[in-house]
This record gives C-alpha cells, structure tokens and sequence, in this order.
C-alpha cells in the first residue's frame, strides 16, 4: 500500500510540533505545576474568565457550527477595519497558511520563505509539492530585499511567505519594505500572529483593501490566549474569497472556537490589559538578559526574545534547563543552532527563570 502514498509525501519531512507539556512533565519526573512552559510562544494568563463561563454554557454543542463563522466575522471587522466579506476564520493560523497553499499551488510551483522563520510555511509547500526556495535573512534577521526582487523575476514563485513580527527574532517588516515587496508579481502572506505584541499601528491588515496581492493572517492563539481551541483569521483582497470559500471544509471552526473569540473580542480591553503586561515583562526580560554574559538577546516586538548562546552550547543550554523544568525552544536547524527563543510569561516566570541562568556554570 506505501506504494500508493503520493511520492512527494513519502520524501518529505515531517512538521516537528513541541512535545505536549503533560508528556514533558512525565518524561521529566517533574509535576506540571513545577515547570516553566516558555518554549511556544503561548499567552501565560490563559483564556479571559469571560470566554470560560461562557464555553461552559454552550447551547448548541450537538448542533454544527456556522461555516461562514458569520458573528465572528462581524465582530472581527469592527475589531480590523476590514469589511466582513474580506475576511475568513480557520482551525488557527496554521488551517489559513495551508488554505492559502491549496489554492494556489500546484506542483513544481515556486514559494518563497525567508529563513530563519516559521516552519509551517515550508511545511505546506512541501505538501503540495511546490518548490520551496529560501531567501535567507540577514546575520540581523533583516530581509534581503534585492535578492527577492531578482529571485521573483527569475522564479517566477506565485506565493512569498513573511511574518511581521517574524518567528524566531520578533522584528517588524518596515512599511518601506512590505510595499516594495507588494509591487512584485508575487502574492505577499503577510503573516502577522503576534502583531497585538508590536506598536500599535505596526499592522498592514487594512491594506489588504487596496492590494490585489496581500494577504494578511492573524490568531487568537497568542494575544488572546486560546491556542489550545485553534482560531485564526485572514483578511484577503475581494476577488479571492469566491475561490476560498469553495475550498474551505465547511465546518472547519468549532462552535467552542467562534465562541470563545467572539467573547474574547468583546472584552478586549481586558486582553489589552494582559497584552501590556507581556510587554512590560518582554522589556524588563531583555534587559536583564543583557547582563547575562553567555546570552546575546535580540530586541523583539513579539512575546518572546531570541537570544543568541555566544559561548557555549545552545543545545546544552536547553537541555540544561529543560533538566530544572525549564522549557525554551531550541531549532536544530542551520543558522539557528548558536540560539535558544524564550516565551514571556509572567513577571514572577521571568524572574525564576533568571535566576536559573544567573546560577548556570559560566559558560553553560
Ligand atoms: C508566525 C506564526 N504564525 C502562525 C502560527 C500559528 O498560529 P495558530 O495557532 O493560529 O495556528 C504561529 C505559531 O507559533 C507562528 O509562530
């Protein structure tokens, strides 16, 4: 029967995703209340007491959910400023990126990634058998813009994947940049989980409304605290929603999920509240990890810093503190093994996870 498994499946890589914290924790010996869980970028304070009470009282838990998220869409488009018909909700970012591969690739298409970056994006291409064709970025994560410029005109790539702020460094993409970019005859996924994090006005989501070629994904996973239901949303320009809502599972968001981030919208200057402690505690991190001599920290507009292990070794680092509870995120992958990523989590987390470092043998 392998035989029949499509080839380009057979080949390719697995999506490697952190191991769940409870499995963590038992492999460890340590109990989860013991553990410090900074390694996938998740929101510490958890789901609004709001959106709790309101999953527990669910109506219509046996009754499928609205395919077109129709509520949820109204209140994401006054939350955006992007009408509701430019907009789809999916099963988290994650469910968008791939919708977005499905309809444009097909096999032997060109995408462009810009390595170090999330992963899901090779991922998908992979998955429709597209040609994946990196553009590293700079020693400061900056984009080499020309090299894109001359790879599109010589690849010809329907699709040009780019987080702001990007995953692993937390750095914005400048205006000046997005907008070069977007004159190129390339659709620009714009993908922006971790924009609540970044200045306000960091955002290009309305722009959505005047390019033909930009597509903007957003989550509830990280701001709003509800990885573990899976919510995301994109805004797309007009004329790709017909094709979108053909191709799209029909019940692809639960009833709990649309539910729970309409009421999170509701209350989101509670989240607001909480998005600006992560902030706080993001700043007062960096700071401290500044005076740690075996880390180089790089500033980030995300909820999580990035630091380079400037002497010693990244992956004894991380096993170091994973052996003290202590989960961070290593990527054993070229250009990213002399570092480690660190979520934000609360100011108290922080501090305990300081002391950790400050106590290591120097150099780790
Ligand atoms: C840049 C980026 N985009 C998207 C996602 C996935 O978001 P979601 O949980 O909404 O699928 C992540 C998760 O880590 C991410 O880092």
């Amino acid at each position: 029967m392998e035989a029949f498994v499509r080839s380009h499946i057979r080949e390719m890589s697995a999506y490697e995703p952190v191991l769940p914290f409870e499995v963590r924790a038992r492999q460890l010996g340590i109990s989860p209340e013991h553990m410090l869980k900074l390694d996938a970028n998740e929101n510490p304070y958890g789901p609004l007491p709001e959106v709790l009470g309101a999953l527990s009282r669910l109506p219509y838990v046996h009754i499928y959910p609205d395919p077109e998220s129709g509520f949820l869409r109204e209140a994401l488009a006054e939350y955006t400023g992007v009408p509701a018909e430019h907009l789809m909700v999916g099963a988290g970012a994650d469910e968008l990126i791939d919708l977005i591969a499905r309809l444009f690739l097909e096999p032997g298409d060109a995408v462009l990634t810009c390595p170090p970056t999330f992963g899901m994006y090779a991922f998908v291409a992979h998955l429709s058998a597209a040609r994946v064709i990196p553009i590293s970025r700079r020693q400061d994560f900056s984009l080499q813009v020309e090299e894109i410029e001359a790879t599109v005109e010589r690849e010809r790539p329907k699709v040009l994947f780019l987080a702001s702020p990007n995953n692993p460094d937390g750095g914005l993409i400048s205006s000046a940049t997005l907008e070069r970019l977007l004159k190129l005859p390339v659709v620009v996924v714009l993908d922006e989980a971790y924009i609540e994090f970044a200045p306000p006005s960091s955002s290009h989501i309305t722009e959505t409304l005047r390019w033909e070629n930009l597509i903007v994904l957003r989550t509830f996973s990280k701001w709003a605290g509800l990885a573990g239901l899976r919510v995301g949303y994109g805004a797309f320009p007009k004329r790709l929603m017909k094709y979108l809502w053909k191709i799209k599972q029909p019940y692809n968001v639960s009833v709990a999920a649309q539910e729970a981030a309409r009421i999170a919208l509701e209350h989101r200057d509670e989240l607001q509240r909480r998005r600006d402690r992560i902030v706080a505690a993001r700043e007062a991190f960096y700071r401290e990890l500044r005076a740690i001599p075996y880390l180089e920290p790089y500033p980030s507009q995300a909820n999580f810093i990035l630091c380079r292990v400037v002497r010693g070794s990244a992956a004894t680092l991380h096993h170091t503190l994973m052996a003290r509870g202590v989960l961070v995120r290593y990527f054993n992958s070229p250009g990213l093994q002399d570092f480690i990523r660190i979520s934000i989590g609360r100011p108290e987390e922080m501090e305990k996870l300081l002391n950790t470092l400050r106590q290591l043998p120097f150099p780790p």
